[in-house]
């Protein structure tokens, strides 16, 4: 079994080695393997799958578009469909909100976007340094890494990794102070930054979730000094934490917003920055790239968006948090004393750190064996992470959830 991945594929394939079966089908928050067993996905391909896998309602505008002799690759050139996508986006995401972005479509991955940002932070302020933060996960590309902290994923760009400046996350040590000091002390040694890059949760680093409070007083240290504020929404944007935007709780407004993974509605690469209009000075093709012109992403996102809106997902996500929240409270939490949680909209964590951290990829397993696809994060990997799809149905939520009770009394039993 497996043959021609182990002898053909390189060994940095990963999720397979936790998961492993092969899959053929998925439909919503179940996925299939070619036998026929069935999985309950509390994975969503790493914040991709929002909407669902082959949610009906997008899945039917895609078939209707590649139906007739639509355009599918365009490079940055004017489509119909990135025409909808675009006024779509406006009228019924930023708008409403009050807010006013211009939308640069970025090479497909979270990583190129990411990349961009950092460049347009650096052409506009002639900044090298910027800020992220302990705990961060940006992107695997050079750029991206640097601003990014787990000791594998560095160890793999085998060079120095550099113009980055790492402060603490809220919650760790006194990260305000911290930051102010970096700025106000003129013997701090740390150059002045473009940019303060930030997640508003952290999922890889482990379900961090920063105040509203830290949020707003980093915004104001941005503004008061000058420094661009860009928040890192691809994964907890498109509704994962409640709010189509991450920062929305906060009621602040970054200067460049990064999204990817499920903007595109259907699972399909897409990645964009959300840029202040008077920071979009890149030159036509400074940050090109053949593929951000992919159609079926357009199409995919609108019909996300209409999908959204016309379901509320945010007020879903809301209603099931508080399902989540009540099983960790009344049945995580009584097994150990020493186990913790974090969370909120679609995306938790079950802390093992303080019992073992290894428990947490132990859960994983027994979790699989039961027939349910979950990840690890964090430090030391100690953090079991929770993240179904948002259209995930409340008896399937349950069946999941009662499995991941499961898995930890397995663990803790060993
Ligand atoms: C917050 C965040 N930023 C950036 C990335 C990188 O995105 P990609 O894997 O599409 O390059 C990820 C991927 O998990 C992410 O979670």
């Amino acid at each position: 079994m497996f043959e021609v991945f182990e002898k053909t594929e390189s060994q940095v394939r990963s999720y397979c080695r936790k998961y492993p079966v092969e899959f053929n089908r998925a439909k919503n928050a179940e996925l299939y393997s070619v036998d026929g067993e069935r999985y309950i996905d509390f994975l969503a391909v790493a914040g991709s799958m929002n909407y669902g896998h082959n949610n009906p309602e997008i899945k039917a505008k895609i078939l209707e578009y590649l139906s007739e002799d639509n355009i599918i690759n365009a490079l940055d050139m004017y489509t119909a469909a990135k025409e909808e996508f675009l006024s779509t986006f406006e009228e019924k995401i930023l708008k409403p909100r009050n807010l006013e972005y211009k939308v640069m479509c970025c090479g497909p991955t979270g990583t190129n976007a990411n990349e961009a940002a950092l460049k347009l932070a650096r052409k506009n302020t002639g900044r090298m340094n910027v800020i992220a933060f302990s705990g961060a996960f940006h992107g695997m590309t050079l750029g991206s890494l640097a601003m990014t902290t787990d000791r594998t994923s560095r160890e793999g760009a085998s060079l120095p990794l550099t113009n980055v400046t790492f402060a603490p996350y809220d919650g760790t040590l006194d990260s305000i102070a911290y930051l102010k000091w970096i700025l106000e002390d003129d013997h701090s040694g740390i150059e002045k930054p473009a940019a303060i890059f930030l997640e508003t949760i952290q999922a890889e680093g482990g379900i961090n979730i920063a105040s509203v409070e830290w949020l707003k007083e980093i915004r104001r240290i941005c503004t008061e000094n000058d420094i661009l504020m860009v928040c890192d929404d691809i994964q907890v944007g498109v509704g994962r934490s409640g709010h189509f935007f991450s920062f929305e709780r906060a009621g602040i407004e970054p200067d460049i917003v990064v999204l990817s993974k499920s903007i595109s509605g259907f699972g399909m690469p897409m990645a964009l920055l959300l840029i202040r209009p008077d920071l979009d000075i890149f030159r036509p093709a400074e940050h090109n790239g053949t593929f951000r012109g992919n159609q079926l992403s357009f199409v995919g996102g609108t019909a996300g968006i209409n999908y959204f809106v016309e379901h509320h997902l945010d007020q879903e996500v809301q209603r099931k948090a508080a399902i989540v929240e009540k099983f960790m409270q009344e049945e995580i939490l009584p097994l150990d004393s020493r186990l913790s949680y974090r969370g909120m909209g679609l995306m938790w964590g079950i802390d093992f750190g303080a019992v073992n951290p290894a428990f947490a990829l132990e859960a994983v397993h027994e979790a699989f064996d039961r027939h349910l696809i979950c990840e690890v994060a964090g430090r030391k990997d100690g953090v079991l992470k929770l993240m179904p799809p948002l259209t995930i149905p409340d008896d399937v939520l349950n069946e999941g959830l009662s499995i991941v009770k499961k898995a930890v009394i397995a663990v803790l039993k060993k």
